[in-house]
């Protein structure tokens, strides 16, 4: 045999793979790192989580939860997931036969589309979305169908879709529609009317509705965030996911989890298995500590980010940008019109790179790269220090302009 063979490697690869790139978030991350920039890119805090929970972790392995916990998830855990689940949306579910613990609502996500998607089926995507849902419905052999929200006409609007064109992509084969409220890049918090719209045509076509609901705690401005399984006729065509990751300030932990129909579980868990048998065990103790902590936390987190969020705008408004001004979620997506670059991509890699400051290219959002040819989202979950130090970055951009 000869040694000179060089296998086409492409050969070796799924076609699947070729239909998306890595996470731009990811990179713009490690290009922070590289370029010694304030990464405002990636929505990871960079300060401490709790110190109960924190205690709660490290008292499950002194302890010795050390082995797989039950596939599912811990008993404790589910249990909590159960109880707050009533407590705030007044949702009731059976902790034994209607949450899977995943590695992180990432793995929640995928598990489910993978459990509910056969090749051809579409799935709707309000656009612009979180990066993942794209990659995520590829691997689960669906095909996204995308619905634009637009963009406000002032500063204080909502972010909002046309009715028409959200009822157009709805289709008999459709299998599932996903959306994210408190919402990715925007900030937007659906409003009850919007939600009750979108029930009408899942339950008119049959559709499942998969609601990635991580930033449920993180709301401003006296908006209330409301879950969609707690609409009339929801609870039954809906996988309600969540996670600890930005409730808790604990990203790197992995764990999340869906909540669904007992049928739609048991679909769900055996994906989930076999992918990752089960999220670390000594974090899920630490959840259910966390789950348990009082109202008045969330009333801090949320209070903390609203002054957070407070303190980047007017520094992205002073630099040039056009802030669309967030009502949930820890993002800040703005218009950058005024600088004049060609796009989204030459941008953030003149931030990184001369202005010292990493944000996501808008266009890492949409279907096609030209709609968020001119946004840029920046991450504002930092602590004060950072957000200053790019605050005194970005005035470096109104200088160059
Ligand atoms: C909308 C949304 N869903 C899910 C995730 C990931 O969550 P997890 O860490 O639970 O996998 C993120 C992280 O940025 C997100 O913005």
């Amino acid at each position: 045999m000869s040694n000179n063979v060089v296998p086409a490697v492409r050969h070796f690869l799924s076609d699947k793979v070729e239909h998306f790139t890595e996470s731009v978030i990811r990179d713009m991350t490690r290009q922070a790192l590289l370029h010694g920039a304030v990464n405002l890119a990636q929505g990871f805090p960079d300060f401490p989580a709790p110190d109960e929970i924190k205690r709660a972790a490290q008292q499950a392995i002194a302890a010795d939860v050390n082995q797989y916990a039950i596939t599912w998830g811990s008993k404790n855990l589910r249990q909590a997931i159960a109880r707050q689940m009533q407590q705030w949306q007044g949702i009731s579910v059976d902790p034994e036969t209607q949450i899977t613990v995943c590695c992180g609502s990432t793995e929640a996500m995928i598990s489910t589309l993978l459990a509910v998607c056969n090749r051809g089926d579409e799935v709707v995507v309000l656009e612009p979305f979180y990066e993942n849902y794209g990659p995520d419905a590829i691997l689960s052999g669906a095909k996204p169908v995308f619905v634009k929200l637009r963009p406000p006409q002032d500063a204080d609007g909502e972010w909002a879709f046309d009715e028409r064109e959200l009822r157009a992509a709805f289709h008999p084969h459709t299998k599932a529609v996903i959306l994210n409220t408190p919402n990715n890049p925007t900030g937007k918090v659906f409003s009850r009317p919007e939600l009750e719209l979108i029930r009408d045509l899942c339950v008119e076509f049959d559709v499942l509705a998969i609601t990635d609901e991580i930033y449920e705690h993180i709301i401003y401005d006296g908006t209330k965030h409301i879950s969609p399984a707690s609409l009339e006729g929801m609870a039954e065509r809906t996988v309600t996911i969540n996670g600890m990751s930005k409730t808790y300030s604990v990203t790197g932990w992995r764990v999340g989890w869906a909540v669904a129909p007992p049928e739609i579980t048991n679909a769900i868990r055996k994906v989930h298995d076999f992918l990752t048998v089960g999220a670390p065990a000594p974090m899920q103790e630490a959840g259910a500590a966390a789950l348990s902590l009082p109202p008045t936390y969330y009333q801090t987190l949320a209070e903390k980010y609203a002054a957070r969020r407070d303190r980047l705008m007017p520094a992205l408004t002073e630099a040039g940008f056009s802030c669309f001004r967030p009502r949930g979620a820890y993002y800040v997506m703005t218009d950058i019109s005024s600088f004049g670059f060609d796009n989204d991509l030459e941008f953030t890699q003149y931030l990184v790179k001369e202005i010292g400051v990493a944000a996501v290219p808008g266009s890492s959002f949409y279907n096609d790269p030209r709609d968020g040819a001119h946004q840029v989202r920046f991450a504002f979950c930092k602590r004060d220090e950072t957000l200053d130090e790019a605050a005194r970055r970005l005035k470096k951009l109104s200088t160059t302009r």
